[in-house]
C-alpha cells in the first residue's frame, strides 16, 4: 500500500499515524484536519521521531482536502469526542456533519480508496459513509470490535495472570453499552475461559468490557481513549496491507447476516487487501442472539435519527 490518509489529527489520529509510521505499513501518511496548522504540526512531530525508529516514509499534513488525492486507504478519526457522562450516540448530530464533509472530499479526491471509519458513533457513521458513497461493504467498514476484544483480553489477563498472547476474545454488536462479548468463544490457548474463571467473574469482565471506553474517559476526564484505539486501527491496517485474511470483528454492512439488514454493526469478518472479503456467520445460541438483536435495535435507533438530519 502506498498512501494512507488519516482524517482528524486528534489523539486517535496521531497515535494511529505514529504506529503506522513506526511499523512502515505504507510509504506515505497524509494527515488532514480542518484546524489551522495542526496537521502540519502533528506530521512534523512524528517525522522527528524517525531517526529513533529508523523509518523513512513521507508524512505530511494539511487543511487542504486535496491532500486526500490518490489515497489507497482513508481512516476517518475526525469528530467531537464525547465528554464524561455522554454516550457515543450523543455526538451523532455534530459528527454526522463532519463525516458528510469528509465523505464528499473522498468522493472528489480518493474515489478508489478503502475507508476505515473510527469516529463515533462508529456503527451509524460507517452506515452513513456507505450510503453517501455507495461503495459497498467490501470498501467501507469500521473499527470497534478489535478494540473491545482487546479490552476484554486485557481484563482476562489481569484477572487470571496469564499472558495476553494466549487470550482470544470475541466482541460483536454495536460499539456501545449493548455490545455483545461472546464468552463462549473466548479462550486461553483454546481452553474456554470458564475453566479458569467463575461465572460471576466472567459476568464482571463482560460488564467492564461494555463500559471500557467510558471507564477510561471518566479517569482521563478530558480525553477518550487513544492508545488502544490507535493500536486497534493499526491491527486492521496491517491485515489489509499484508493480505493477511485475518478473522477480525469489523463494523460491516449487514444484508441479512445475523438476521439483520440495512444497518452496520460489529460482526466477524475476513479482512484482507481488498477490505472485507466476507462476513463469518456464527451460530449464536438463543441468549447470544437475543443480545445481538437488542444491540441491533440500539444501532437502528441511531440510524433512524440520521433520517431527520438529512
Ligand atoms: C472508546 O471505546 C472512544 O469509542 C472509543 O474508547
Amino acid at each position: 500500500m502506498k498512501k494512507i490518509t488519516i482524517v482528524g489529527a486528534g489523539r486517535v489520529g496521531e497515535t494511529t499515524a505514529q504506529i503506522l509510521a513506526e511499523t512502515e505499513l505504507c510509504r506515505e501518511i497524509a494527515l488532514f484536519d480542518v484546524r489551522e496548522d495542526v496537521p502540519e504540526g502533528v506530521a512534523l512531530d512524528i517525522l522527528q521521531s524517525a531517526p529513533f525508529f529508523k523509518f523513512d516514509g513521507v508524512i505530511h499534513g494539511s487543511n487542504d482536502p486535496r491532500i486526500l488525492q490518490d489515497s489507497d486507504l482513508v481512516i476517518i478519526t475526525a469528530g467531537f469526542p464525547r465528554q464524561p457522562g455522554m454516550s457515543r450516540a450523543d455526538v451523532l448530530e455534530s459528527n454526522v456533519r463532519i463525516i458528510d464533509q469528509v465523505t464528499d472530499h473522498m468522493l472528489a479526491y480518493a474515489p478508489n480508496a478503502l475507508v476505515l471509519v473510527v469516529s463515533n458513533p462508529v456503527d451509524t457513521l460507517t452506515y452513513r459513509v456507505a450510503q453517501r458513497t455507495g461503495w459497498g461493504r467490501a470498501r467501507v467498514f469500521g473499527q470497534a470490535g478489535v478494540l473491545d476484544a482487546s479490552r476484554m483480553a486485557s481484563f482476562i489477563a489481569q484477572e487470571t495472570g496469564f499472558s495476553t498472547r494466549d487470550i482470544t476474545t470475541l466482541v460483536l454488536g454495536g460499539h456501545g453499552d449493548t455490545m455483545v462479548p461472546v464468552t463462549r468463544f473466548c479462550t486461553i490457548n483454546g481452553v474456554p475461559i470458564a475453566h479458569f474463571l467463575s461465572e460471576e467473574r466472567i459476568a464482571a469482565i463482560v460488564e467492564r468490557t461494555r463500559k471500557g471506553g467510558a471507564e477510561i474517559l471518566a479517569l482521563r476526564k478530558n480525553s477518550s481513549a487513544y492508545d488502544a484505539p490507535g493500536a486497534a486501527v493499526a491491527t486492521m491496517v496491517d491485515a489489509i496491507v499484508n493480505y493477511r485474511r485475518r478473522v477480525l470483528p469489523c463494523v460491516a454492512l449487514l444484508d441479512g447476516e445475523y438476521g439483520e439488514r440495512d444497518l452496520a454493526m460489529g460482526v466477524p469478518c475476513i479482512l484482507s487487501a481488498h477490505g472485507i472479503e466476507s462476513i463469518v456467520e456464527l451460530e449464536l445460541n438463543a441468549a447470544e442472539h437475543a443480545d445481538f438483536a437488542q444491540s441491533a435495535q440500539a444501532v437502528r435507533a441511531d440510524i433512524e435519527r440520521l433520517r431527520d438530519l438529512s
